[in-house]
């Protein structure tokens, strides 16, 4: 076994021998003529001329060994219902998807929009693009309206796939009407809308555009749909991120060299083999799942787990009665979840049988000391922190197990993965930080294969936001500050820029701010990421209301915070809803006029603000203070 260090070295000594090593995981219609094509930094393109298509490699290909294997337990304790599909039942399934989506006009290249709940439909949905050479993108169902309409219009999708209604700790969300109200404020109109039809709840049909799955799913029955083979540097799919403005990012993803990525990485950060179960609790909407529920399980020859639910329900042991009853080899979910489980009743992680499980995984925030140490010691199992964004689509840090079990250190994800270049550098000169002192977290040029290889529709938008940052060096800011120790461990010291992270869940205070000033009550308004015991960050708004009157009374701050929340659930959704909205006469900014958000979010945690040479009036301070205090 070689060293993670070793192969670090190697990976970018010699990135062309290294990758092409990797490629051979998966199939290839065409070899690939050139490993990397850097001639157009910072874009990097991997596996240059090589066709290949990433639901072969994830169905079809296992199909001669294992159509009998397990490849999909799906488990709602929302519903009640459990579904298992075998590779056999799942190629029949996605083939299906596939010819209706062919049959409603979808090409190669076409967007497809999935807004779905998490039912099979959806990853049916994703695997039916991918084998079409159509373009995915998955927004988080329940996702409200004005954040939906805002991606239609960005992604232009031909075709949007969703369902009547999703269900959260036992309520049920209606989709069907947020969707029909997110297609009447975009200019972008789909052509269809393939609709799932669970029987949670009501679903109003407009006749000429929504289609039925059922039906449809019928009449397909018995079609045949090939893969379509993409050029490796072919879009796989779309995803939607916060970025520091109001307007989403779409990170764009390749096909082959996300597929290399991924395989590679279930062996060795993941430990996984054809044959483990990997039940990854997280959301088909965010990365995470693209990646761990849907993809590299089924590209490893794996089975994945996909589950409607919360951790708490029907108790807090349902995540680890679930790892016994389908045999769960790896778990992988946010540290929110562990932390939500430290307030039930601690016997639950004993009751049942968790020798199946090898490795639990945690990433998409801080994993604190605490509650690591509680989940390493209640189930007896290593706990992996993995540190990586929607961006990079893989670990950028961790201890890789797969090539060596390094000592983990509480508080730092690892050591950087393979393929990344990774720098901790000075934000003002560019140059390397030595062990010990805080910089930016940036990689240097080449991103590695499955990383992000542009933002949907707009190139420049890409180089200017993330290869402009650090200055001095062709290097990708990961926008997270960190320090590295004497051995090489990174630690992440929270975001260089204004987004925050709520329960795992990446948000930008701009957004919350653009939606909380389309109130008409509301002159100016500042939101920033506050530490939480529970949720990692909440966001708190700071907010000067229009008119003074409206915020003379406790009974009317107290109404106004109210009409504030809620235009926030409509147009963002309740994730992004502000812990608080406080009210101030002022907000502290500088002489020129930016604001201080760094401060305001330091007087918040009851820190010390640092330097105010610049602020215009230091009273703004006091103000926040004491609206917190009221
Ligand atoms: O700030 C870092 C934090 O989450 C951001 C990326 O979020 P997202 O794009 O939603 O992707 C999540 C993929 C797991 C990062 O810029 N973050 C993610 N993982 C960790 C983390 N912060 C500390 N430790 C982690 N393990």
């Amino acid at each position: 076994m070689t060293s993670s260090h070793a192969m670090h070295a190697r990976s970018l000594a010699d990135p062309q021998g290294f990758w092409a090593e990797q490629a051979a995981r998966i199939d290839w219609e065409t070899p690939f003529e050139r490993v990397l094509d850097d001639s157009h930094a910072p874009f990097a393109r991997w596996f240059v001329g090589g066709r290949t298509n990433i639901c072969h490699n994830a169905i079809d290909r296992h199909l001669p060994t294992r159509a009998q294997s397990r490849a999909l337990v799906y488990v709602s304790t929302e519903t009640g219902e459990e579904r298992i599909y075998t590779y056999a039942q799942l190629h029949d399934e996605v083939v299906r998807m596939a010819a209706i989506l062919q049959s409603l006009g979808v090409e190669k290249g076409d967007r497809v929009l999935i807004y779905m709940p998490m039912i099979p439909e959806a990853l049916f949905a994703m695997l039916a693009c991918t084998r079409i050479g159509a373009i995915h993108s998955v927004v988080f169902g329940g996702f409200a309206s004005v954040s939906l309409a805002a991606r239609i219009d960005d992604a232009r999708p031909r075709v949007i796939v969703s369902a009547d209604a999703g269900s959260r700790a036992g309520k049920v969300v209606p989709y069907k009407p947020l969707l029909d109200e997110a297609i009447r404020l975009a200019s972008h109109q789909p052509e269809k809308v393939l609709l799932v039809d669970r029987q949670l709840s009501d679903m109003p049909r407009d006749a000429g555009r929504d289609e039925d799955y059922a039906a449809w799913r019928e009449r397909v029955a018995g079609a045949e749909v090939p893969c379509v083979w993409l050029e490796s540097n072919e879009p796989s799919y779309v995803l939607y991120t916060s970025g520091t403005t109001g307007k989403p990012k779409g990170v764009q993803r390749d096909t082959g060299g996300y597929a290399v990525a991924l395989a590679t990485s279930i062996e060795y950060i993941f430990c996984g083999k054809p044959g483990d179960t990997m039940f990854t609790a997280s959301d088909i909407g965010w990365v995470v799942g693209h990646s761990y529920i849907v993809y590299a399980p089924l590209l490893a020859g794996m089975s994945t787990v996909m589950y409607e639910g919360t951790p708490v329900r029907p108790d807090g042991g349902i995540l680890w009665k679930l790892v016994e009853q389908y045999g769960v080899n790896m778990l992988f979910t946010a540290p929110t979840a562990i932390r939500v489980l430290k307030k039930q009743d601690p016997a639950l992680l004993r009751r049942h049988d968790l020798s199946s499980l090898r490795l639990l995984f945690l990433a998409g925030e801080p994993l604190d000391e605490p509650t690591a140490r509680w989940i390493q010691d209640g189930i007896g199992k290593p706990v992996v922190d993995n540190y990586w964004q929607t961006e990079s689509g893989w670990p950028i840090i961790a201890i890789q197990r797969g090539v060596e079990a390094l000592p983990a250190k509480l508080g730092s994800p690892g050591v950087p993965a393979y393929g990344y270049d990774l720098r901790i550098v000075d934000e003002v000169t560019g140059e390397e930080c030595p062990p010990g002192q805080k910089g930016v977290v940036a990689i240097d040029y080449p991103l590695p294969p499955g990383c992000m290889s542009t933002l949907w529709g707009d190139d420049d938008r890409f180089v200017r936001t993330y290869w402009t940052a650090v200055p001095n060096r062709r290097s990708y800011s990961t926008f997270d500050w960190g320090v590295r120790d004497e051995d090489g461990y990174v630690f992440i010291l929270g975001r260089t820029d204004d987004v925050i992270n709520v329960a795992g869940h990446r948000l930008g205070t701009r957004e919350i701010e653009e939606s909380l000033s389309s109130h008409n009550g509301v002159a100016e308004v500042a939101v920033v990421g506050v530490q939480d015991a529970l949720k990692g960050q909440v966001a708190m708004g700071f907010c000067i209301a229009r008119d003074a009157a409206r915020t003379a009374t406790p009974a009317d701050r107290v109404a106004l915070e109210g009409e504030l929340m809620k235009t926030v659930d409509q147009q963002l959704g309740a994730v992004a809803r502000p812990a608080r909205v406080y009210f101030v006469n002022v907000l502290p900014k500088t002489r020129s006029g930016k604001l201080l958000r760094r401060a305001i979010q330091a007087v918040a945690e009851g820190r010390d603000p640092g330097d105010l040479t610049t602020i215009e009036d230091p009273t703004a301070l006091e103000q926040i203070k004491a609206a917190m205090a009221e």
